[in-house]
């Protein structure tokens, strides 16, 4: 492991590359990892990082999303498998017929999204800016794709707007059921329960506080409670077991895991970063209409 580390790290050096990784990545990534955090942390990063290689320690749509604002960068994704099975549930046609059957109004996008339903949407959001960036547009009525559920805490949350959501969902949140929460919390009567947006409403309404990955970690930083449930993906858990170890983190079940989030190793980062393989391509016609839509997001979350 340490070998392996050592030659990354050279290799980071020599050819001028950061590595960015997603909080639900397996947590030995943190030892390479230049960046650790959300989508829109590290889509931030992607965006005004000076480096010439990015490898993105996280599922398609992410590594594609950085490409998207850093062209001239050479992108590389650890393991071409890696896809989000949300982002997968709606294309390009799928988005049409949506926009069709509901006409004339604004299209907002979840990040985990393709490029090619980007490049159809007004507006794109993550789980950290949803709530402000859709306030920003100031509309009474908007699309919103893929993510149902977000789609509906976002609607909760604003109070004065009306989102027509795309049936999609996060296979690995809906894991977590309104028992599990009940259970977790008859178990550690004195713990608040943390929840990602992601989850399904009848988690979200019960739960103490819902953020996103950096939101729950930073709740876990500032809280001077000591039992924290975490309704959200086992990489959340790792990580706040190991940045708080006088504090109780508990899950909020066993094996709420991203399996595609599980799919790199520290040997596919070697690989990668040595043979500059599996480097994303995006159609450029489709890059220049899908970065407005992420510029209008970044510019907005400021
Ligand atoms: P955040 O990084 O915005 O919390 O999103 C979670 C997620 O599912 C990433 O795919
Ligand atoms: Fe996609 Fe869900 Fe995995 Fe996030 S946790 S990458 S939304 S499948």
């Amino acid at each position: 492991m340490q070998r392996l580390v050592e030659n990354i790290n050279r290799l980071k050096r020599e050819k001028n590359a950061v590595i960015l990784a997603h909080c639900y990545q397996p947590v030995e990534v943190d030892l390479v990892a230049d960046y650790v955090g959300d989508s829109l942390y590290l889509s931030q990063v992607a965006s005004t990082t000076d480096a010439d290689i990015i490898v993105f320690a996280g599922v398609y749509f992410m590594a594609q999303t950085a490409k998207i604002l850093s062209p001239e960068k050479k992108v590389l994704l650890p393991q071409m498998d890696a896809g989000c099975r949300m982002a997968d549930m709606i294309n390009h046609k799928q988005l049409m017929e949506f926009k069709v059957k509901n006409p004339n109004l604004p299209t907002v996008c979840y990040v985990n999204s393709t490029a090619e339903v980007k490049a159809e949407c007004d507006l794109c959001v993550t789980s950290s800016n949803a709530v402000k960036v859709i306030k920003s547009l100031n509309k009474d009525k908007i699309l919103f794709v893929p993510d149902t559920y977000l789609g509906k805490w976002v609607e909760k949350q604003l109070g004065n707007i009306e989102i027509i959501t795309y049936p999609g969902f996060c296979p690995t949140h809906l894991q977590i059921r309104p028992v599990d929460i009940e259970n977790a919390r008859k178990q550690h009567p004195n713990a608040v329960v943390l929840a990602h947006p992601e989850c399904h409403m009848s988690v979200t309404d019960i739960a103490d506080y819902v953020g996103s990955t950096t939101g729950i970690m930073n709740y876990v930083a500032k809280s001077n409670m000591k039992s924290f449930i975490i309704a959200t993906e086992q990489g959340v858990v790792d990580r706040l077991k190991r940045d708080y170890p006088n504090k109780e983190i508990i899950p909020i079940k066993e094996n709420i895991v991203c399996p595609n989030m599980k799919m790199t190793s520290l040997e596919d980062i070697l690989n990668v970063l040595e043979n500059e393989t599996n480097e994303i391509v995006v159609d450029s016609d489709i890059a220049q209409k899908a970065v407005r839509c992420i510029d209008a997001m970044l510019e907005a979350s400021v």
